[in-house]
């Protein structure tokens, strides 16, 4: 028999459901208890609401874990590349040779992007903020594909298409806008490079010369490391702005712009500014841990806290290290990485920041190596949108082959005027 919780409210005895995951978290089902009890829950921000289950990622706040289809986010990021982890996301099993070659040669198949779109980016100010670019011509892709606004129902394989397709052409929308904004020809795709060697050769090649292997790799290592993360902000917009079945692209557009804003993704070109800005003021953080931690000034530590995580963000404990070796190896010395240490140090060991469990996230550290990989700071969190397409489109994909799937549609608790008679504008 199944388990319920019970509730009462005015004499009345209500069985709620108990939901358990594979990894034993409990859920209270309350999809019925509208109809049987006319009360909603409410739960601003979503902070305890549970929008779906999925099987994808597993994410353990308190225990600071991250796993993509059951694999610890720690081996995913050392021994596969990105490809092998959008696979794994979408199709639920690692790839075996053969099938990666298919994945990729698919992806590869999406290595430039309608002349018409090139000529609409080419009209962007070269200033434009490259996220609001990137969602803008993921907007238009439609105009180009249109046979994706008559069908609103793929099948397995054409939603699989459609996923490549879009990892394939935004590594051509976000290289084709820079190229732009630096007055610079565009450089064609060479997709036997792989995913993340390719993106750089064509965002960042000079004179026919790429970026060293080493850089190509951390780069993939990121994209692994940024490429789910279950029912955060943007993901969410993914799910709702799906459910309403508009075309993909349409639906990641609307995980790019809920990415770009600084508490969430764009959080990690706003780390950088915070560092550049601290350094510039003679580099004293403490002065910036006070104001943090002033009620009075809305500044914030950028690159610290988080919804989920309590105890640390495993990814940025990865991403750490990484900016240690990377900064090493391409033998870069860079101030930014010092004052983000010292920044650390001292937050870890301030009780304002231990009482409320704020820990470096993803974004603190990641914003150094991409700009040790000579990525200008206005393009990071479009490098972040780039790692996290596939997971968007993974959570989409659930989404709507979910039996049980539905439109989005959340209640609320309406706190305005009760009704009146309208008053002629004369009258007012
Ligand atoms: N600096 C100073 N105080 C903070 C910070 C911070 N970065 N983050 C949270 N707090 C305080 C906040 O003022 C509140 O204090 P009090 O209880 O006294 O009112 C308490 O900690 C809880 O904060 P909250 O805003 O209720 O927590 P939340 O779960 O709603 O927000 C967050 C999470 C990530 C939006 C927030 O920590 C934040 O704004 N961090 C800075 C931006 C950032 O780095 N974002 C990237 C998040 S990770 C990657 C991603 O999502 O893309």
């Amino acid at each position: 028999m199944s388990e319920k919780v019970n509730l009462s409210y005015c004499g009345n005895e209500y069985q709620l459901p108990v939901i358990k995951g594979s990894e034993n978290e409990l859920g209270i089902d309350i999809s019925k208890f509208r109809a049987e009890s006319k009360m909603i829950t409410l739960d601003t921000g979503f902070g305890n609401t549970g929008s779906c289950q999925s099987s994808i990622t597993f994410l353990n706040g308190e225990e600071g874990i991250l796993r993509y289809r059951g694999y610890p986010i720690e081996q995913l990021s050392e021994s596969a590349s990105f490809e092998e982890v959008s696979f794994l996301l979408l199709k639920g099993e690692l790839p075996n040779k053969e099938e990666l070659q298919r994945f990729k040669k698919l992806i590869g198949e999406y290595n430039s992007i309608p002349e018409g779109l090139i000529e609409s980016i080419k009209t962007f100010p070269k200033d434009a903020h490259p996220m609001g670019v990137l969602s803008s011509c993921l907007s238009m892709m439609p105009a180009y594909y249109p046979e994706y606004i008559k069908k609103t129902d793929l099948c397995d394989e054409e939603m699989v298409q459609n996923i490549a397709q879009i990892m394939g052409q935004m590594k051509s929308i976000l290289s084709t806008f820079y190229r732009h904004s630096k007055g610079e020809a565009n450089v064609s795709s060479d997709s036997s490079l792989g995913f993340a060697a390719d993106f750089l050769h064509m965002l960042l090649s000079k004179d026919g010369k790429d970026v060293p292997e080493e850089v190509s790799k951390a780069f993939d290592t990121l994209l692994v490391l940024h490429a789910d993360h279950e029912q955060n902000c943007s993901a969410s917009a993914v799910r709702v702005v799906g459910s309403s079945k508009v075309n993909l692209f349409a639906t990641v557009s609307a995980g790019v712009n809920a990415l770009w804003g600084p508490i969430h993704g764009g959080a990690n070109q706003a780390v950088l500014e915070m560092l550049e800005a601290i350094q510039q003021d003679g580099g004293d953080y403490e002065k910036y841990i006070l104001k943090a931690k002033d009620k009075n000034d809305p500044f914030r530590l950028m690159g610290f806290g988080h919804r989920v995580y309590k105890k640390f963000d495993p990814r940025a404990r990865i991403i750490k290290k990484a900016c240690d070796t990377i900064l090493e190896k391409l033998g870069v010395e860079d101030p930014l990485l010092d004052i983000a240490k010292g920044l650390e140090k001292v937050a870890l060991e301030d009780p304002y920041f231990v009482d409320r469990q704020l820990y470096p996230n993803v974004d603190f550290y990641s914003g150094i190596i991409y700009r040790a990989l000579g990525i200008p700071t206005n393009m990071f969190t479009c490098m972040f949108a780039l790692g996290r397409a596939p997971g968007w489109m993974a959570q989409w994909q659930e989404m709507r082959r979910d039996p049980s799937f539905k439109i989005s549609r959340p209640r609320q608790i309406y706190t305005g005027r009760k009704a009146r008679n309208f008053v002629d504008i004369e009258s007012r």
